[in-house]
């Protein structure tokens, strides 16, 4: 095999399947939708011209993050904004070659916007039709919980997702800050959604320490982290994660946007792979933070020195870690082998 030159690098990346496990709906707005929206929603204080809006997408922490992803989301009102950002997520997951995500969606949060549940159902079910059918990507949901909203978003939380049951809903999610909002409060609605066959997939450690994602494990029975960033600082949590294969939803880009880390080579994803970690690579709010999912495996890959095998890896990671069907799984893991098997020819 040739060494990776940067052009053959892209190529790989682009050309290798991929699944992307940890993408919000809100986050995932085009720049293109956010302007159209926010010139019809003046009131949102979302500027309305493209220069403007870079500098509001320009985060001084993880706060001010949410506060604008919270400005984003009040311009939603019904059925067709939530079908134009499910559409355009999978165009632009088309466009990286990704077959498959999981998507979260925070119904309580838009409910409290004043978006009525079916016009939320209804964009999120002739979304998914037509990214199938136009753009050949197949979506399931997430249903999270924002935790800043306490235990009365996490009981709304679960009564929607468990009375709805809309096709694609397969995990129930708890995202929003960290410090000061404690998992634990949300065990009985994570015990309420696994007992119902809803997987468990909490925000953790990307804000706080070890301790949140340890309580993500024991108290909401995480199957996946979302995050998981701080685990590298907790040996017996590297061990406890890697003996359990319970994957991390990492985010490198986000992390550095959010400022959470100083730069994608300061991250501890080196740590985690060294560990045996099941680290897969997400975008978590792509346009907001001027991610792609080709780019986050291009600046890990760069960045790390990783050879094709390494990098095939971490795609079928998310292949495995993915909550589609095992035939779909087995389909999607042997086209990355024979994508690596093509580089081995050259
Ligand atoms: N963490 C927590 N809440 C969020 C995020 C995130 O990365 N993105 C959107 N809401
Ligand atoms: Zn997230």
């Amino acid at each position: 095999m040739p060494a990776a030159t940067d052009t053959g690098l892209r190529a790989f990346v682009r050309a290798l399947p991929k699944v992307e496990l940890h993408v919000h709906l809100v986050g995932s707005a085009s720049v293109e939708t956010v302007l159209e929206l926010a010139r019809r929603h003046p009131e949102a204080g979302v500027p309305a011209e493209r220069a403007d809006l870079e500098e509001f997408f320009t985060f001084r922490d993880f706060d001010h993050f949410l506060k604008v992803y919270w400005a984003v989301q009040s311009m939603l009102t019904d059925r067709h904004d939530i079908h134009t950002l499910v559409t355009g997520l999978a165009a632009d997951l088309a466009a990286q070659n990704a077959r498959y995500a999981e998507v979260t969606v925070t119904p309580y949060n838009h409910l409290l916007d004043g978006m009525p549940g079916d016009e939320l159902l209804e964009g999120l079910a002739t979304g998914r039709a037509e990214a199938a059918a136009r753009h050949g990507v197949d979506l399931a949901w997430c249903f999270d919980i924002p935790g800043e909203k306490g235990v009365r978003a996490g009981r709304e939380t679960l009564v929607f997702a468990l009375r709805e049951r809309p096709d694609g809903l397969v995990s129930f999610g708890l995202g929003g800050p960290e410090i000061g909002v404690g998992r634990a409060q949300f065990a009985p609605f994570f015990t309420a959604a696994r007992e119902a066959g809803l997987r468990s997939v909490p925000h953790a450690g990307e804000t706080s320490g070890p301790a949140t994602i340890w309580s993500a494990v024991h108290d909401l029975g995480a199957e996946r982290i979302g995050h998981g960033t701080s685990c590298a600082s907790d040996p017996r949590l590297l061990d406890h994660l890697a003996a359990h294969g319970i994957a991390l939803e990492v985010c490198p880009t986000s992390n550095v946007r959010t400022r959470q880390v100083e730069s994608v080579a300061a991250h501890p994803i080196r740590r985690m792979l060294d560990h045996g970690l099941v680290v897969t690579l997400n975008t978590d709010d792509p346009p907001m933070f001027g991610a792609t999912l080709n780019g986050e495996y291009l600046a890990v890959a760069g960045t790390l020195g990783l050879r094709y095998a390494e990098i095939a890896q971490l795609a079928g990671n998310a292949v495995r870690a993915s909550f589609l069907g095992d035939g779909r799984k087995a389909e999607l893991l042997a086209e990355i082998d024979q994508t690596l098997a093509g580089e081995r020819e050259k």
